[in-house]
């Protein structure tokens, strides 16, 4: 019986490469552009980790952790997000000695028991980024404007950015008895987890997908109207400074998220292109986590983005740019072998060129290129390797030229990076 990859556990196959290329190169590029170093955290941790950060009433840690036994009884854990291993490693590392602000960044696999369906996996990846060391609101706007750009690089159709504030743990205590006071008296009426919710998590009943429960919790008091003045004063600024740079936003009364470490400012980017799993990006400040996990009181921000919903959603006009693919077509007793250091030095020079072996005629490796997709075919037969030339062949507009073999490699990049019309 043949040994089949896990359930919702996917391969990233060959001709999908290059859209991910592009979504991780953009994700580097401009991460660093704002001025982010990156950090490679590890793939598991201890369980306590994540149960402590993500918070025990939590469906990530509740249901969807991978967690195991380490060989000394140690509990374990797959990381289901990034947030809290970024933390552990700030704090044991001192990473904030150095400067008074940090910034990192993150690309790799999360792994969650969820059910699997269209753009939700099992093992995802995630781009992410988080912010140590300061609480204005202008980092705020710039984590959700470096967010925001990223999506708009990538040409992502039909974005919607939805901001929220849930304010301080004190503004939220008070707001948690309110809406459990509006909730009570039709409790009966939400689905079996939203009852169970109201008393251990009774916030989430606030974004719960079944449509009975959203449809109850549409009259709810509203968390802005319970901040205080400090906090709805954030909020404020955020809101003006994202109309300072014209960044379109939709306040969204009942974004909560649902980790249990946010505070203040809640954002989410969704595409109405995708189907029911429609957030491609989501994040916010917790301001209390690094006290809670044994450090100094640090305000910080972040956000995590779905890198398979986001190759989804990147069309295929960011690809368009030609692969620069060329050909060595070596035929002949002399040919071959010229194609072979023709082959070497092309390379050397960063072009990058394909050879197939296999053809013997110059027909059949015309076909292997056309088949590559290749720009241009150099051709060298045995004539041409006695003449010390080769024959460039443009594939699209089927004209050749013919070249010194020395210059070659001078030629194609000329053509290649500058445009220049060689044939
Ligand atoms: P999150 O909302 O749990 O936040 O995940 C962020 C993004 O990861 C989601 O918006 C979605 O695009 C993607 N994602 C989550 N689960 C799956 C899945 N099962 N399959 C595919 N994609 C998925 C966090 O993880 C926080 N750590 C974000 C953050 C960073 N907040 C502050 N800093």
């Amino acid at each position: 019986m043949k040994i089949r990859s896990i359930k919702g556990i996917k391969d990233i196959l060959p001709d999908q490469m290059p859209k991910w290329n592009i979504v991780e190169h953009a994700a580097h590029k401009l991460a660093k552009c704002y001025g982010f170093s990156e950090i490679r955290i590890p793939t598991f941790e201890q369980t306590q980790l994540y149960a402590r950060s993500i918070g025990e009433s939590t469906d990530v840690v509740e249901k969807e952790m991978y967690t195991f036994q380490d060989r000394d009884g140690t509990s374990l854990t797959l990381r289901p997000e990034g947030t809290a291993g970024v933390v552990r490693a700030y704090l044991e590392h001192n990473l904030s000695t150095q400067f008074s602000m940090r910034k990192l960044y993150y690309i790799g696999p999360m792994f969650r028991h969820e059910r699997p369906q269209a753009g939700r996996f099992r093992q995802f990846h995630q781009f992410g980024v988080e912010v140590f060391g300061t609480e204005d609101p202008y980092m705020d706007v710039e984590v959700i404007s470096l967010l925001w750009q990223y999506f708009t690089d990538l040409q992502l159709p039909e974005l919607t950015l939805y901001i929220n504030s849930i304010g301080t743990p004190e503004d939220r205590q008070l707001y948690i008895s309110q809406l459990q006071a509006f909730a009570k008296p039709q409790l009966q009426n939400f689905c079996e987890n939203c009852q169970r919710r109201f008393h251990t998590n009774p916030l989430r009943i606030l974004d719960c997908k079944v449509p009975r429960c959203n449809s109850l919790t549409e009259e709810a008091p509203k968390l802005l109207e319970t901040l205080s003045p400090a906090s709805l004063e954030h909020f404020t600024h955020v809101q003006n400074s994202l109309s300072l740079l014209t960044i379109p936003y939709t306040i969204h009364h009942r974004l909560v998220r649902g980790l249990d470490y946010y505070s203040q400012t809640t954002f989410e980017i969704t595409s109405s292109h995708l189907g029911a799993q429609n957030t491609i990006g989501a994040g916010g400040r917790y301001d209390g986590l690094v006290k809670n996990l044994g450090g100094p009181p640090t305000p910080a921000i972040g956000f995590a983005v779905g890198l398979e919903r986001v190759n989804l959603l990147v069309p295929d006009a960011v690809l368009s740019q030609p692969f620069p693919m060329v050909v060595v077509a070596g035929f002949g007793d002399q040919g071959r072998p010229a194609g072979l250091k023709l082959l070497t030095r092309l390379r050397q020079a960063g072009i990058i060129v394909d050879a197939d072996f296999r053809a013997n005629s110059l027909k059949a490796h015309l076909r292997s290129a056309d088949k590559l997709g290749a720009l241009a075919t150099i051709i060298v037969g045995d004539d041409e390797a006695q003449k010390e030339v080769v024959i460039i062949r443009n594939m699209k507009e089927k004209n050749q030229l013919e070249v010194p073999i020395s210059l070659v490699p001078e030629k194609l990049n000329s053509w290649i990076h500058q445009n220049s019309n060689i044939f």
